[in-house]
């Protein structure tokens, strides 16, 4: 079963990053039954902290939803103050905005906040201890924004995918359908998330429960190495009839790849169980929500 759908009041929704995959999604959610307004990188430039407040003062909303960041791991390392400036000093200067005048402010953070060193379910509470410029700005953002707004919530989210921004499975399943060899790392664990799902969850939450502050894990259920992700997404395709045949995934490790700048963090699996509290049920498999995605992806041989 997919997520749930709600009976929802109409709001006023400030969402930025919205020619992204998971900003893309909530806009698309959230434009039938809300008022949203979701202005572009050249309208509100996150790389300068210093300018934002002033914007976002001129913008009449009841929710903020902060979705832009500078999300590429190795364009974190090789600009760590750039990173900064765009995942804290600018989240910060918003949430502050929103405390200023009552509103709320969804922050959209990430699993990369951990060190990867263990390996078992993270909860809200486990210690985050990131290990590449990525990660501390992401980190040092969430901390700002708590910090700034009393009714801030931080919505870690992990390996998104979705139908409309290519993602992973695209990626797997172009490589199959053109023939080629498919590889993936077996040797680091997170849950893909599909964004349409985190749209529906977010949504709940903010409707539903108003008050719910701190941290909240937003992922689907299960856990993945990016080898098992592609080996699903295939098998998946293969029953639809999107490949003819079923390919082998090849297997790779992390060590493989000296060339990443910046490092990686080996398992990030993030438990959703206060997500599960908040819905009254556990978030559905990766697994199910991948296959609602596959069926509607526009590859095939
Ligand atoms: N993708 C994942 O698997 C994943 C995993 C964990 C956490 N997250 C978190 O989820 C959030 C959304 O990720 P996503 O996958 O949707 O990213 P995305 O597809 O790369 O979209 C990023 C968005 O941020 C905007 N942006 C980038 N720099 C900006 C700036 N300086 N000022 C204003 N806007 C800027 C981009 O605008 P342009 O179109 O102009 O570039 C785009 O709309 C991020 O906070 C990320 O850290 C993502």
């Amino acid at each position: 079963m997919p997520a749930k759908q709600f009976m929802v009041k109409r709001m006023k929704i400030f969402i930025t990053g919205a020619t992204g995959r998971l900003g893309g999604a909530l806009k698309r959610h959230y434009v039938t039954r809300h008022a949203v307004v979701a202005p572009t990188r050249a309208e509100l430039d996150l790389s300068k902290p210093d300018e934002v407040a002033e914007i976002v003062r001129g913008i009449d909303f009841d929710l903020l939803i902060n979705c832009a960041g500078m999300i590429s791991p190795d364009e974190c390392e090789r600009d760590p103050l750039g990173a900064l400036r765009v995942n804290a000093e600018s989240p910060a200067a918003i949430a502050a905005e929103c405390q200023r005048r009552g509103a709320r402010m969804i922050h959209i953070s990430t699993d990369y906040v951990f060190g990867g060193e263990g390996d078992s379910a993270l909860s809200e509470d486990s210690p985050a201890q990131p290990i590449n410029a990525y990660g501390r700005s992401k980190l040092a953002g969430e901390q700002a924004v708590l910090a700034a707004s009393s009714k801030a919530l931080v919505a870690r989210v992990s390996w998104l995918f979705g139908a409309v921004v290519p993602s992973f499975p695209d990626q797997a399943l172009a490589q199959a359908i053109a023939g080629k060899e498919v590889s993936a790392i077996a040797d680091k664990w997170s849950v893909p998330t599909i964004v349409d799902d985190v749209a529906t969850w977010l949504e709940h939450v903010f409707t539903q429960y108003p008050e719910t502050t701190g941290i909240l894990h937003v992922c689907n259920s299960g856990e993945a190495t990016w080898h098992s992700y592609a080996e699903a997404t295939l098998a998946i395709a293969y029953e639809f009839g999107l490949l003819k045949a079923l390919p082998t995934v090849q297997m790779q490790r992390l060590e493989d790849f000296p060339n990443f700048f910046a490092k990686r963090p080996r398992y990030t699996t993030m438990s959703n169980a206060r997500l599960a509290g908040l819905l009254g049920e556990p978030p559905r498999l990766w697994q199910e929500a991948l296959r609602d995605c596959v069926r509607c992806s526009r590859l095939s041989v």
